[in-house]
C-alpha cells in the first residue's frame, strides 16, 4: 500500500498545478460577535489592510452589500441549520442560491459557498446528507450559470483523519468511507477544492508534549529535533505542512488527485485561562507572522510543493461573547474598534497592520455641496451629540477654520462614539470613512488612542476559579447558533479543560467584556440646538 502512494504521489508532483498563481492569505469574519461594527466599517478596515479575501461564515446581507465593488474575494457560509433544514430540498437550495449568491453576483466577486462548517465531526448523523445537499447547491448555481465562478465545498476538521503523523499514512477515519468518497468526487467532478480547518494550536496542545513549540509556531527546529516522516523521509519545518500534508495523503488513499487543500481556518489565540499558557499574544503574534510568511513562499506541502496553501485566518475580530474557555474567544486580529492585538506584517504581501492601529475615522467628503455639509454640521454637533468643543475658536481643532475641517472634527466623534451602536458615516452623503489619521498638532481626533481591552492583562486564575455557577450548568451548553464550526475546538478542550469550561461561562464575560460605550447626553452648551454650530453660517466666505 505505501508503495502505492508514493507512486500515485509522483505523478500529482509533476500533474496539473504547475504555473500556478500565488497564494493568498484570506480572513475568516463572523457577524454574530457582540457589537459587530457597521459593514461598511469593517470593509473600510479590511480594505485598509489590504485584505483580498474573506470567508463569512454567513449569508449576513449586511456584509456581503458592502463588499459589492471592492474586488474581495468573498466565500459566503450555509450554516449547519440552513444546511439541515435546505439540503434535502431541492427548492429550498435554489432559493438558497437565488438569495443569497445570485442576488449580489457580479457586484460583489463571490467565488464560493461553503456548506456547513464540520459537519461530519460535529453532525455525524447528517453526514449522509451533505453531498447531496451539496450537489443540490451545485445544479442551482449551474442554473444561474454561476458554476464556473462559484466553488462548493464543505469545511472539515482535522479531526476526520485518524492519524494526522506522519503524514505518509495518514488515512480519513473509515467511519466516514462513504461520504467522504461521495464528497471527493465531487469536488473532483465540479472542479472544486477541499476545505480544511488547521489548527497546530490544537495539534500541539493535544501532542501533549511530543511536538516542540517551534514546529507548532513555525520556528526553525534545533537539529537534534527535526520531525521527519519516516516513509518518505519528507523534512516538517511546521506542523501546519504536516496538517495539510496528511489531507493529501488520505485523499490520495482514496485514489484521487488534483484536489486542491484550502486551509478555511487556521489561527492562534492571544489569551487563554489558566489552563492554557500557550495562548498568549507572543505566541500568537509568531503563529500569524511565520504563517503568512510561510504561504506567500507560494509553496506547496512536501508532498505538493506546487500547490500553494491558500489560507483563511481565523479570525478578524475576538469572540467576547463565547462561551468556554478564555482561548475560544481570542483568536482575533482586531477589537471590534479596528484596534489590532499585535502586529500583522506583510498580510496579503502589501501591508502592515501596525500594532494597536487607531483603525477607522470619518471625515468629511472633498467638494461637496457646502449647504450640505452645514447641515451635516449641524446635525453632529446638535441631534448627534458629538463633542464640538474642540472646534469653537481658541480651541486645538478650530484653525484651519474651514466648514471642511469642522465638519470633520464633529463627524468622527460622532461615529467614534456611536458606531458600535449603529452610528454611521454617512451625513447626506458627505462623509466618508478614512484609515489616516486625521490629527494634527494639539488637534487630536476622537479614536486615535484606544488601547485593546485586556491586553497584556492576563486573568487570574484567583479570580477563574471557583466560580461554578448553577446558570452556567443549567444553562443549555449549545445554543444552535453558537454550534456551528466551533465544536471541534470545544470537543479537543473539553477533556482537558472541562473544568474552565464549566467555570468560564458568567465570570468570563463580566471581566472581558468592555461596557458598551453609550454616548453622553449633556447639554449643548450656548447653541440653539437646530443652529448648534453658527459661526460659520455667519461666515460663508470661508467655504
Ligand atoms: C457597483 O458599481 C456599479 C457600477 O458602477 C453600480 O451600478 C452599482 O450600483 C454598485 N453596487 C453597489 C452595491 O454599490
Ligand atoms: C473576482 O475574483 C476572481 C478570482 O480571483 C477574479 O478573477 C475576478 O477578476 C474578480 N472579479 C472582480 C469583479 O473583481
Ligand atoms: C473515527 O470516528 C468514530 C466516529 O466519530 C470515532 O468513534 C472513532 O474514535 C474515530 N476513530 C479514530 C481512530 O479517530
Ligand atoms: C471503504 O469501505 C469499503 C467497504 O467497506 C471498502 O471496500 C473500501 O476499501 C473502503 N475504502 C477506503 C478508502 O477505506
Ligand atoms: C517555503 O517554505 C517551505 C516550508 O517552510 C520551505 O520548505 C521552502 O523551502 C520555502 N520555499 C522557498 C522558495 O523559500
Ligand atoms: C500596544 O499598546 C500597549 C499599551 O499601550 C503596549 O503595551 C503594547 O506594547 C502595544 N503593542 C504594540 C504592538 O505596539
Amino acid at each position: 500500500m505505501p508503495n502505492k502512494w508514493l507512486l500515485r504521489v509522483l505523478l500529482v508532483l509533476f500533474g496539473t498545478f504547475s504555473g500556478v498563481l500565488g497564494a493568498f492569505i484570506g480572513i475568516d469574519i463572523r457577524t454574530n460577535v457582540p457589537n459587530f461594527p457597521a459593514a461598511s466599517y469593517v470593509v473600510a478596515l479590511l480594505k485598509a489592510h489590504r485584505i483580498t479575501h474573506v470567508r463569512l461564515f454567513d449569508a449576513d446581507a449586511r456584509m456581503i452589500k458592502a463588499l459589492a465593488n471592492t474586488s474581495i474575494e468573498v466565500m459566503v457560509g450555509v450554516t449547519n441549520e440552513e444546511f439541515l433544514r435546505i439540503g434535502q430540498s431541492t427548492s429550498a437550495s435554489a432559493e438558497w442560491i437565488n438569495k443569497n449568491v445570485a442576488a449580489y453576483v457580479p457586484e460583489t466577486n463571490i467565488t464560493a459557498v461553503a456548506v456547513g462548517n464540520e459537519v461530519l465531526t460535529t453532525m455525524p448523523h447528517a453526514a449522509h446528507i451533505l453531498v447531496p445537499a451539496m450537489q443540490r447547491l451545485h445544479l442551482a448555481l449551474v442554473a444561474s450559470n454561476l458554476n464556473s465562478k462559484i466553488k462548493v465545498s464543505t469545511p472539515l476538521s482535522m479531526d476526520v483523519i485518524s492519524r494526522p503523523f506522519p503524514p505518509s499514512t495518514a488515512v480519513f477515519n473509515s467511519s466516514w468511507n462513504v461520504t467522504m468518497y461521495m464528497l471527493l468526487q465531487f469536488l473532483k467532478n465540479t472542479n472544486s477544492y477541499f476545505m480544511l480547518n488547521a489548527y497546530p494550536y490544537y495539534g500541539y496542545i493535544q501532542g501533549d508534549g511530543i511536538f516542540p513549540l517551534e514546529y507548532a509556531l513555525f520556528e526553525p527546529l534545533p537539529s537534534v529535533k527535526q520531525i521527519v516522516d519516516p516513509n518518505t523521509l519528507f523534512h516538517y519545518d511546521s506542523m501546519f505542512d504536516a496538517m495539510v500534508d496528511a489531507v493529501y495523503y488520505s485523499i490520495d488513499a482514496y485514489t484521487f488527485s488534483g484536489i486542491p487543500v484550502v486551509v478555511t481556518e487556521t489561527g492562534w489565540p492571544w489569551n487563554g485561562g489558566a489552563n492554557e499558557p500557550d495562548a498568549t499574544v507572543k505566541n500568537a503574534e509568531a503563529y500569524i507572522n511565520n504563517m503568512i510568511t510561510r504561504v506567500l513562499n507560494n509553496s506547496g506541502p512536501p508532498s505538493q510543493p506546487n500547490i500553494p496553501i491558500n489560507t483563511y485566518i481565523y479570525e478578524l475580530f475576538n469572540e467576547d461573547d463565547w462561551r468556554g474557555p478564555v482561548s475560544e474567544k481570542k483568536w482575533g486580529l482586531f477589537d471590534t474598534n479596528g484596534v489590532a492585538v499585535y502586529s500583522v506584517s506583510s498580510l496579503g504581501g502589501y501591508s502592515d497592520i501596525p500594532g494597536n492601529s487607531t483603525g477607522v475615522f470619518c471625515i468629511a467628503k472633498e467638494g461637496v455641496d457646502p449647504e450640505k455639509l452645514r447641515n451635516g454640521l449641524n446635525w453632529a454637533c446638535g441631534e448627534g451629540h458629538a463633542d464640538c468643543t474642540a472646534i469653537q475658536e481658541g480651541k486645538p481643532c478650530y484653525n484651519p477654520d474651514t466648514l471642511e475641517g469642522h465638519a470633520s472634527y464633529a463627524y468622527n466623534d460622532y461615529y467614534q462614539r456611536m458606531h458600535s451602536v449603529g452610528g454611521t458615516c454617512d451625513f447626506g452623503g458627505t462623509a466618508t470613512i478614512t484609515t489616516t489619521d486625521p490629527s494634527y498638532s494639539s488637534c487630536i481626533f476622537t479614536g486615535r488612542s484606544q488601547s485593546i481591552r485586556s491586553s497584556g492583562t492576563p486573568f487570574s486564575s484567583s479570580k477563574l476559579a471557583g466560580h461554578t455557577t448553577l446558570r452556567s450548568l443549567v444553562s443549555a451548553p449549545f445554543s444552535p447558533s453558537k454550534l456551528d464550526g466551533r465544536t471541534t475546538l470545544r470537543s479537543l478542550v473539553s477533556a482537558p479543560f472541562s473544568s474552565g469550561k464549566l467555570a468560564g461561562h458568567t465570570t468570563l464575560r463580566s471581566l472581558v467584556t468592555e461596557p458598551t460605550v453609550v454616548p453622553t447626553l449633556r447639554p449643548i452648551n450656548n447653541f440653539d440646538s437646530t443652529f448648534c454650530y453658527p459661526l460659520l453660517t455667519l461666515r460663508p466666505s470661508l467655504i
